[in-house]
């Protein structure tokens, strides 16, 4: 494994290392001091074109804790503000010796562009790319749902067979819900999604999972073991004109984890969130602080996750010994 860019690039065995590398890492941030040296002398750069602040800190957290230098790069206030292309960019970093980039960018693909263009030699980690993928996410959920066995022995290696996920909103317009449904479905778990027509993707009939319109029948028939609520994303729907709901009172209304539909929740049903969070219109606050949910413990396995990732892709293959 060279980069972290898409889900689809991971066979199960990928997956698996990556999830399991990540449990090392969250045992060893149990300890009173929690710095590894595993990446002194190397350098990561944060990259970040588009705002972000749980995965941002979250990257930088992880590549400090292995002991590595990070520079971070926000677009804004940067020459790219000047119109400096991608391509030199890219030169840039690679002459001023980093050893690996994290990068979030508002357009689909350019991850990939920055990984395979020739323009580098650097792994490239895909902290969100548009509205296509967001593998970091997607597997600090795998981590966060596998938690149900409790047992370290029983944990490590295993997948998510038979789990029952339900994922809920905007799934137009999440780079988390692509990623997520791919993963969950490569671990065996049967994902369904559920959102108003118009926010829906034209061509999810290929994903691999179940789509429904109604999440009151989606709950009582899935029963799921665990519930994403994502988040609307108004920033990306002003450029489309809007109308994709009536208000944001019919959405809470008919899509919104509110208080009756909480109690409708079968009593394993973790609650999830990838954050930032919109009180009130896709999950009440009742919802989001609940005992059932899991949102804290996401951000949390997120360090361990991108701790696994970069000490992957930048300690060397073969070497997955913490
Ligand atoms: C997600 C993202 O940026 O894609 N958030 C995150 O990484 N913490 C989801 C979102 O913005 O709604």
């Amino acid at each position: 494994m060279k980069h972290l860019i898409d889900i689809a690039d991971l066979s199960e065995e990928d997956a698996l290392r990556l999830l399991d590398t990540a449990e090392s890492m969250a045992a060893t941030q149990e300890r009173r001091v929690k710095k590894l040296p595993t990446l002194r002398g190397k350098t990561v750069v944060n990259l970040f074109f588009e705002d972000s602040t749980r995965t941002r800190l979250s990257f930088e957290a992880a590549a400090k804790r292995l002991s590595a230098d990070v520079i971070n790069f926000a677009a804004k206030g940067s020459s790219v503000s000047k119109g400096e292309s991608l391509k030199d960019t890219a030169l840039t970093l690679q002459a001023m010796g980093a050893d690996a980039v994290v990068m979030r960018h508002s357009s689909s693909g350019a991850a990939h562009r920055l990984a395979h263009a020739g323009w580098m030699d650097l792994p490239v980690l895909n902290a969100g790319d548009g509205t296509h993928q967001h593998p970091t996410q997607a597997l600090l959920d795998a981590m966060t749902l596998r938690r149900y066995h409790r047992d370290r022995e029983e944990l490590i290696g295993s997948k998510l067979t038979g789990k029952r996920i339900i994922i809920v909103g905007d799934i137009l317009h999440s780079r988390v819900a692509r990623s997520d449904v791919q993963l969950f479905s490569l671990l065996g778990a049967q994902v369904m999604v559920v959102a108003p027509p118009t926010l829906v993707p034209v061509g999810i009939d290929q994903w691999p999972c179940q789509v429904s319109y109604n999440l009151d029948t989606a709950i009582a028939t899935h029963q799921p073991d665990a519930i994403i609520m994502l988040r609307v994303q108004r920033e990306r729907m002003s450029s489309l004109g809007g109308g994709f709901f009536p208000s944001p009172g019919e959405y809470h209304s008919a899509y919104g984890l509110d208080r009756q539909r909480l109690t409708n929740l079968p009593p394993q049903c973790r609650i999830m969130h990838p954050g930032p969070m919109n009180r009130g219109l896709e999950i009440c606050a009742e919802a989001a602080d609940h005992p059932r949910s899991v949102i804290v413990e996401q951000v949390n396995n997120g360090v361990s996750v991108r701790m696994a990732a970069l000490y992957l892709l930048l300690a060397g293959e073969g070497n997955t010994d913490v």
